[in-house]
């Protein structure tokens, strides 16, 4: 392991020690880069944006973000990051809108680690492409936290999408690699990010890609994402959005028969995952109120081309895993 937090190190709950944590980041970034540039993958994701809120405090436009849209992103994510990041923090970035590039990669491909595969392997490739274009970066900044390096015995590694080659001959920037994750959402607070960026729910690396079950069409996947949508929107307005750990659709490659405005109308269905965890090795499910799955599955159904069916997963983990593969 080659860093180390030290047993004096505070852990960061409040304002001010956050604040105390990024002025002394601030300093440090500086003294590190000097008057260089500074290459990001920003994900979205609550690791890597906190990294560039903070690298754009310490560095302004010396930090260059890459944000790539594998097309797999859940609704409006990349909209987000061009907002906060393009707009609000002025900051330099670059959006690669590689969706079809992915999505014809992935075509008729409905094995599950085949599609994880695919879907790194092009992101690196994309990421690769775009920094060549590029004169003059001297470090490569990651949003690399504590239990990153505490796990890095190969979990992780596989599962992060983001996980960029390591013959990127560039020093690396990592500012909060001391951090756990609930200190980087309190110094992502601290640093003016929106609560919604800085909380938000676990997301897999291949995005949505785990979640259109077997062989992804963009019709199915517009359809998952519409009904994540919906999810999400009714979890907010109803107080579960805070509490449930991890909550979203799955849609299977799977038709059935079902009947709207008096026709015969075949749909997938959509499958309802709310779980509860504190590591994610084991999960219990969350008891949603029967009236909301009502009003869920009233809203998807109608609002949603090509849903004709909603269903609740019970399975607690073991024996189901949390994605559904
Ligand atoms: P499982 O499905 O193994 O998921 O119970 C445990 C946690 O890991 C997340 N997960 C992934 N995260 N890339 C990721 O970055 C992946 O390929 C991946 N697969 C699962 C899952 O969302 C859950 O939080």
């Amino acid at each position: 392991m080659s860093i180390v937090r030290p047993d004096s190190m505070e852990r960061i709950t409040t304002k001010a020690l956050a604040d105390a944590f990024i002025e002394e980041q601030v300093a440090a970034v500086r003294a590190q880069v000097g008057d260089k540039k500074v290459l990001l993958a920003l994900s979205g994701g609550v690791d890597s944006s906190v990294v560039a809120a903070l690298l754009i405090k310490a560095i302004g436009k010396q930090l260059v973000c890459v944000h790539v849209n594998h097309g797999l992103m859940r609704k409006g994510e990349s909209e987000q990051v061009i907002e906060v990041f393009g707009k609000e923090l002025d900051a330099n970035l670059i959006y690669v809108d590689a969706t079809d590039r992915f999505l014809d990669l992935l075509a008729g491909v409905s094995e599950p680690e085949k599609k994880r595969k695919i879907i790194g392997g092009e992101f690196i490739k994309v990421f690769d492409e775009e920094s060549s274009k590029l004169e003059g970066i001297s470090f490569l900044a990651q949003g690399t936290i504590y239990p990153d390096i505490l796990e890095s015995d190969g979990v992780k590694a596989h599962h992060n999408v983001g996980g960029l080659p390591e013959d990127m001959e560039m020093e690396l920037v990592e500012p909060v690699a001391l951090l756990y994750k609930d200190e980087v959402r309190v110094v992502g607070e601290a640093l003016g990010l929106p609560h919604a960026m800085v909380y938000r729910q676990p997301f897999p690396g291949p995005g949505l890609g785990v979640r259109c079950l077997g062989a992804i069409t963009r019709d199915r996947l517009a359809a998952l994402r519409e009904a994540d949508a919906i999810l999400r929107e009714e979890f907010d307005k109803n107080g579960l959005a805070g509490k449930v750990w991890q909550y979203f659709i799955a849609v299977p490659d799977v038709k059935s028969v079902g009947v709207r405005d008096g026709k015969r109308y075949e749909g997938w269905p959509a499958i309802i995952r709310a779980v509860n965890t504190s590591d994610a090795m084991t999960a219990t499910i969350e008891e949603i109120p029967y009236a909301l799955l009502h009003h869920i599955t009233d809203r998807i159904t109608h609002e949603v081309e090509g849903i004709n069916r909603v269903l609740y997963d019970l399975t607690p983990k073991p024996i189901g895993t949390i994605e559904w593969e």
